[in-house]
């Protein structure tokens, strides 16, 4: 019984230190989005890329329902409603770029699509060095 209670306690007291950026359900969106925009690579048509476009944007739809963990821990409410806010707003830039990408594919346009990918990485480092703890 002694042993069965330390393995529970040091399993509680590990388990937040295992959890990874993608354990939560923002993460797992996060994730979702990016298989979509990784799956491009390896699609040949215009149309199917901007699908999955199309997917990864809903993806990112469903980040709005959600608040970054770390911003979850901030304490003084005004600093909160600051993150909260600026959050949604690169939120909201991803998405445009993301429409964007979608509009490059169905011009056929390459040269624009691979020019907004891009950015889309750049926007990602921007979210991720504010809101996801080292
Ligand atoms: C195309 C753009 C993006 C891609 C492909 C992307 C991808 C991902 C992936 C794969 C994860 C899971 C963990 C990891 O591997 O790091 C993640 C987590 C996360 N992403 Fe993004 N991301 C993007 C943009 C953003 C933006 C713009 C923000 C902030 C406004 C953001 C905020 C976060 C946060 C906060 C987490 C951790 C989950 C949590 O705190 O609950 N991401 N992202």
């Amino acid at each position: 019984m002694k042993k069965l209670l330390s393995t529970l306690l040091s399993c509680a007291l590990l388990t937040p230190l295992l959890l990874s950026a993608d354990d939560t359900p923002l993460g797992k969106h996060m994730d979702e989005m990016s298989g979509h925009l990784k799956s491009i690579r390896r699609l040949e048509s215009f149309p199917e890329k901007a699908a999955a476009v199309r997917a990864a944007q809903e993806e990112l739809i469903k980040c709005f329902a959600f608040i970054p963990a770390l911003t979850e821990k901030t304490t003084d409410k005004d600093v909160q409603a600051q993150q909260i806010a600026n959050y949604k707003k690169l939120l909201a830039k991803n998405y445009m770029l993301l429409c964007d990408y979608e509009l490059a594919f169905l011009a056929k346009d390459e040269d624009k699509a691979d020019k907004i990918y891009r950015e889309l990485k750049s926007v990602k480092k921007d979210g991720h060095t504010e809101y996801i703890e080292e």
